[in-house]
């Protein structure tokens, strides 16, 4: 079947649809990812999808039950391969294949100009062409392929080693798994790039973050770094990472007597390669010798490169201008750009203009300024968060920064305010650099007159009036009456949110509207709603109150890292809750935990150790705890899959060669009481195996069958202990 135009792969979609139920050999199994590679293109890439997300999933499910069915079929590149479920202990350092330079910056056209002079004069020819595209403001990252196939992603690192996230980005949906190089007789490639979360993607994950009680990331740069390197590849997919590739750092060929009869299809059916290539003979479109031709080359092999927003242009003048231009239309675009690159078209100048040791002279970097205007102080708001963290916010006169009306900023802290030297009435400038949530950069105190007044830090909680404290090494000051109205309904809140006890249903919004009206409390509150009073509020139908409550009820058997973590016992994250609650076999016990004993614990230092203990110090929180038990909350710990069904629950595996921590039997032992099955052989039926010291053809065996997960013993003691609760 040949694939040359849309039509063709949407009739060969509908058919799918339609018709064709489960694909039942390999090479049907082959055209069907082709569909699905196709559509992700469509949707990822393009932007332009032409099915519907259900009519994907359908296709999807497709591809994943004849996987189940023929293990032996999938392939590494397989769409449904995004989605393995390995954790990251730890990022292997990797070398890059050819060192990531930064590059030189440069922020007004006299700049620009003078490193035009440079580029001239080490260039055969008056005047080369540059091409000029947006500076993404993202994480950079390293990509390559091998015989088509993505196999290694790292980070900058320091430019020459970087951390191997291999793992996290196959979770970038519009970074291809496989991408037809094979066709310009290219064997190996390192692509670099950037990853980014879009506008609309970073505001609503920092949504999220606020409505769990947490604090926002300042900018999507930091979010996506942070993302790249999460343990956790599930978590880097609802991020909704982007890739964006722009350059080719190194090429492999393939040798002329392996070239391949070049059947691969590209992705971008409008592929337009300029045949005018180096040394290859056989295939199907030669290597291009300009930035431009390795755009478009990235582009048609389905990655998402600047090719269409790059202009080229023969004048300093006109890249000055494009400059002008994009600083211009930056807030309208869907990401963040920090400036433009400016890159010498012709990649034999690029190579002849080579490097300093810090950058390339054959490309620069265009800063944009910062965005910035100037509004004044008028007040500032004292917001008492579900910590009791009092916040001070300033309230401006509106003004518009990079497309967005401010009319408030966090000044953080008392300290903050002293360092600023901010005063009610001031004329201040604000600045939104990369960062979307903008600063306060500096108040212009020369332009005081005499009315401005000092900015009083209050004394007492402006929401119920109790004192604030302050610990001496901290900035904030708090609100500790567990019982302030600001805080409570933070708390409930923080309560019935997804990571915590996750009552679907119960939202932000929900939570507050019973607080407002008298139906909701405290925590246990929630477990003592009258529905018939619900049912009178507008907008509750039967459905969604059977709903609720159903989910209330589901939530009382949760596993006891949830509750803990639920409780919001401040500096109690997670990861914190779950090494807690492997501690003790009932809530309760926590109770008789020192700040000591507590600092026994890995990773609990002094100040999360003495948290802990003072929550469990206080008697309204027991009380709270006490009465939660008696509503019918699980506060014992569940123990392991035989009870609750863990996620190794029927999981098979198989330990080959000397394990240097464990005793084989030890370790088949644990495998067991996590729910786990040992086989005696390999075969699609394993689903991990554990490999000591020496280990010979069961590995051999294992490394061709691709669902199998090939562990060391660190990382199979690491499942365990990952696996324990849930
Ligand atoms: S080219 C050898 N092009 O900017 C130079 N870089 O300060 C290769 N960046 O580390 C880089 N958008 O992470 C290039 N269109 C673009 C870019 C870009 C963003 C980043 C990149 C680099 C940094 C340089």
């Amino acid at each position: 079947m040949n694939f040359t135009d849309t039509a063709t792969w949407m009739k060969t979609t509908m058919e799918w649809l339609k018709t064709i139920p489960v694909p039942d050999s390999f090479v049907s199994l082959e055209v069907l990812r082709n569909v699905l590679r196709f559509h992700e293109h469509r949707y990822y890439v393009l932007n332009e999808p032409l099915i519907t997300d259900p009519e994907y999933d359908k296709l999807y499910k497709q591809l994943e039950k004849s996987e189940v069915e023929h293990a032996d079929w999938i392939t590494r590149d397989s769409p449904t391969q995004r989605v393995g479920k390995t954790l990251n202990e730890q990022f292997a350092t990797v070398d890059h294949l050819v060192p990531m330079l930064s590059l030189e910056n440069t922020y007004d056209a006299a700049d620009l100009t003078d490193w035009d002079r440079k580029v001239r004069e080490g260039s055969p020819i008056p005047q080369p062409e540059y091409c000029i595209e947006p500076k993404y403001d993202g994480a950079s990252i390293s990509v390559i392929y091998e015989n088509d196939i993505l196999v290694r992603s790292a980070t900058r690192g320091d430019g020459v080693q970087g951390d191997d996230i291999t793992n996290n980005s196959l979770r970038i949906r519009n970074l291809p798994l496989k991408a037809p190089f094979s066709k310009y007789g290219i064997q190996t490639i390192e692509i670099r790039g950037e990853v980014l979360m879009t506008k609309q993607a970073f505001t609503q994950f920092n949504e999220k973050l606020t409505q769990n009680g947490l604090t926002p990331l300042a900018n999507p740069r930091n979010a996506a770094a942070g993302t790249l390197r999460m343990k956790d590849p599930g978590e880097v997919a609802k991020r909704k990472l982007e890739a964006f590739l722009y350059n080719v750092s190194y090429i492999n060929q393939i040798p002329n007597e392996q070239i391949p009869n070049s059947n691969i299809e590209t992705q971008n059916s409008k592929s337009e390669i300029p045949n005018s290539g180096r040394d290859i003979q056989h295939s199907a479109f030669s290597i291009p010798h300009s930035h431009v031709g390795m755009l478009q080359m990235l582009w048609d092999c389905g990655f998402r490169s600047p090719v269409h927003e790059m202009m080229v242009a023969d004048s300093i003048n006109k890249v000055v201008d494009r400059c002008k231009e994009y600083e211009e239309i930056r807030d309208n675009l869907p990401y963040e750009i920090d400036g433009m690159v400016i890159k010498v078209n012709d990649l034999a100048l690029q190579d002849k203009l080579g490097m300093t040791t810090h950058h390339p002279r054959w490309a620069v970097a265009y800063k944009f300024k910062a965005r910035q205007a100037t509004t004044i102080l008028r007040a500032i708001d004292f917001q008492v968060g579900r910590t009791g963290a009092v916040t001070p916010v300033a309230k401006l006169d509106p003004v518009s920064i990079g497309g967005v009306t401010v009319s408030s900023i966090s000044v953080h802290n008392q300290e903050y305010i002293r360092e600023k030297n901010l005063m009610i009435g001031d004329t201040v400038i604000i600045e939104r650099a990369g960062d979307v949530i903008p600063q306060i950069v500096q108040s212009h105190t020369a332009l005081r007159n005499g009315t401005e007044t000092a900015i009083t830090f209050p004394t007492q909680c402006p929401v119920c009036k109790s004192k604030l404290y302050k610990e001496a090494e901290e900035a904030v000051w708090r609100c500790i009456n567990v019982e302030c109205p600001a805080q409570v309904a933070e708390r409930i809140i923080h309560f019935v949110s997804k990571d915590a006890m996750d009552i679907r249903s119960f939202g932000e919004q929900q939570v507050q509207k019973f607080y407002r009206q008298g139906l909701l409390k405290d925590i246990p509150g929630i477990y003592k709603l009258d529905f018939e009073a619900i049912g009178q509020l507008e907008g509750f139908g039967k459905k969604s109150i059977d709903n609720l409550r159903q989910a209330i009820d589901q939530s009382k058997s949760q596993p006891l890292h949830r509750v803990i973590y639920g409780l919001g016992i401040r500096h109690v994250g997670e990861t914190t809750a779950k090494a807690l609650a492997q501690r003790v076999s009932h809530l309760l016990d926590l109770k008789a935990l020192t700040v000591d004993s507590l600092m026994q614990m890995e990773d609990i230092g002094p100040k999360v150790a003495s948290s802990i203990y003072q929550f469990f110090q206080n008697e309204q929180n027991l009380e709270m705890i006490a009465e939660l038990e008696k509503l019918g909350i699980t506060l014992a710990r569940s123990d392991q899959a035989a009870v609750s069904g863990g996620k190794l629950n029927e999981q098979t595996f198989l330990f080959t060669g000397t394990l240097s921590q464990l005793k084989r039997s030890d370790a088949e032992a644990m495998a067991e009481e996590a729910g786990g099955k040992i086989l005696g052989g390999v075969s699609s039926k394993l689903n991990y195996l554990i490999v000591g010291e020496d280990a010979g053809s069961k590995l051999e065996k294992a490394k061709k069958i691709p669902t199998i997960r090939i562990l060391t013993e660190q990382e199979f003691l690491n499942l365990l202990t990952y696996n324990k609760e849930e």
